[in-house]
């Protein structure tokens, strides 16, 4: 039984933060963490390796059904192979926003995602944790910031990298993939009533974890 497991749901866009800020929560209360986006990237990247066509539900969602994947040593696994970089390029990145429009690859990953909930706790992030994966979560967050802030961030993430890109480009293409998240109509990206919303765009990482944390512990008086 897993019901009474706590979960911290993290919703919100491309490049908000709600990585590094539900990874930090996970660590600061001893809880597992979920990358949600990281399964989506891996179902893509599969489906690319195997020529899985990705506008073809049925057999994308069988592909990935038998996904071979594992996270181990903070790394990304596909087959045994270490894909942790593999997963994170902007082709993959724009790939895997139609492949996770697809209800029938929501649906493959949906118990894949319910599998991390272990106790003492897990926090997940996603665009659907709070709303379909997690509904029952003890607290649910919608954390985001501004659009400029969120391309800033991603711009020096991949020039630190050693990946070069246009500011312009990365601005269009987080616009683009918000704009496909929140518009398809399964579990689109959308700040649901129930999730506190949490505006990162003046605030530390420190601070955004701190904020969490509180709220977690008020709901939760732990
Ligand atoms: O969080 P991320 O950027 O790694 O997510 C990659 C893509 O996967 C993004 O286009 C949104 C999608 N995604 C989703 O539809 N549902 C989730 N729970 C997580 C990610």
């Amino acid at each position: 039984m897993t019901n009474h497991v706590p979960v911290i749901a993290i919703d919100g866009p491309s490049a908000s933060g709600k990585g590094t800020v539900a990874e930090r929560v996970a660590a600061a209360l001893g809880f597992h963490y979920l990358d949600s986006g990281a399964l989506y990237r891996l179902a893509t990247l599969n489906a690319l390796r195997r020529q899985v066509p990705l506008d073809d539900a049925v057999p994308l969602a069988g592909a990935t059904r038998e996904l071979e994947i594992s996270f181990r040593d903070g790394k990304l696994w596909l087959d045994g192979e270490d894909v942790t970089e593999a997963v994170r390029t902007e082709a993959v990145s724009a790939a895997t926003s139609r492949v996770a429009a697809s209800p029938q690859v929501r649906e493959a990953l949906l118990e894949r995602q319910r599998l991390f909930l272990r106790p003492p706790g897990l926090v997940a992030d996603g665009r659907d944790m709070g709303s379909v994966v997690f509904p029952h979560a003890a607290l649910k967050v919608f954390l985001t910031a501004d659009v400029g802030t969120r391309a800033e961030r991603r711009h020096k993430q991949l020039m630190e990298k050693g990946m070069c890109a246009k500011m312009a480009d990365v601005v269009e293409e987080l616009r683009q993939r918000d704009a496909r998240d929140s518009a398809r109509p399964v579990a689109p990206l959308r700040h649901y009533p129930d999730a506190l919303f949490l505006d990162t765009t003046a605030l530390t990482i420190d601070q955004a974890v701190g904020q969490v944390l509180a709220w977690y512990r008020e709901r939760t008086g732990n």
